[in-house]
């Protein structure tokens, strides 16, 4: 007899893997927002994307290919490097060039058709991916099947269009956790701590966050009173 697939879920919540934590990466090509966060201590990786570098002014790809490794060089940890071609062919070599610059970097490749099979490709080759623009759940199954190392979920934009950007992560922690499937759901699109809060309440496997996002976390106006009185008591007893 042929046991029934047993999911994980236990007692309305998921016991997932317990050898990793949640992980914190930073969504910026800003490398002094990226050395504030790793001198934090809580940084565990990077992800760009081609807005972000533009928005930093990094432009022709000698410089967005030094860009890369100048992040790599401040952090020990994943580095999302995005491929622009959206042709099979031509994201298999972006893909190559970019993976061949150092070894923290994952190539990020959009949810389309031939966005698939070069993740399959990648996957079969030992190259590590981070599937973006994942939006839906099947999106998120079929990136799994290719063999994602990350998939990406934008929980601000579906917030942004009047869906719940948390209900998605959920819905992608169940799949694949009934699934055993190994792709990470690596949160993106974060705009607030809130979001990381619940990303960890759902089992998000990393936030990828503004640095604001990971600051907010150290808010609250009670830390603030505490230790003000706690250091008026002390000064008042000297
Ligand atoms: O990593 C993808 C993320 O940067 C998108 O964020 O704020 O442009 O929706 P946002």
């Amino acid at each position: 007899m042929s046991m029934p697939c047993v999911p994980f879920k236990v007692f309305g919540t998921f016991a997932r893997n317990p050898n990793h934590a949640m992980r914190f990466f930073i969504d910026t090509a800003n490398l002094d927002q990226i050395r504030e966060a790793q001198d934090l201590g809580v940084l565990d990786g990077v992800t760009t994307n081609p807005s972000l570098m533009a928005k930093e002014g990094i432009h022709g790809e000698a410089r967005v290919k030094q860009h890369y490794i100048d992040i790599c060089n401040i952090t020990s940890g994943d580095v999302s490097a995005e491929v622009i071609s959206t042709d099979f062919a031509g994201m298999v070599k972006e893909g190559e060039a970019l993976a061949a610059l150092h070894p923290q970097i994952v190539v990020k490749v959009p949810m389309i058709k031939d966005g698939i099979k070069a993740i399959k490709y990648f996957s079969d080759k030992g190259i590590r991916t981070n599937c973006t623009l994942v939006f839906s759940a099947g999106q998120a199954l079929l990136a799994a099947k290719a063999g994602a190392t990350y998939v990406s979920p934008f929980l601000g934009r579906l917030d942004d269009n009047s869906q719940d950007g948390m209900d998605l992560i959920a819905q992608i922690r169940l799949i694949y956790d009934n699934y055993f499937f190994e792709t990470q759901i690596l949160a993106a699109s974060i705009r607030h701590t809130m979001h990381i809060v619940k990303c960890a309440e759902v089992g998000a496997d990393v936030a990828t966050c503004p640095l604001s996002a990971i600051l907010g976390l150290l808010n609250h106006p009670l830390t603030d009173i505490g230790l003000a009185k706690f250091l008026a008591d002390y000064a008042s007893n000297k």
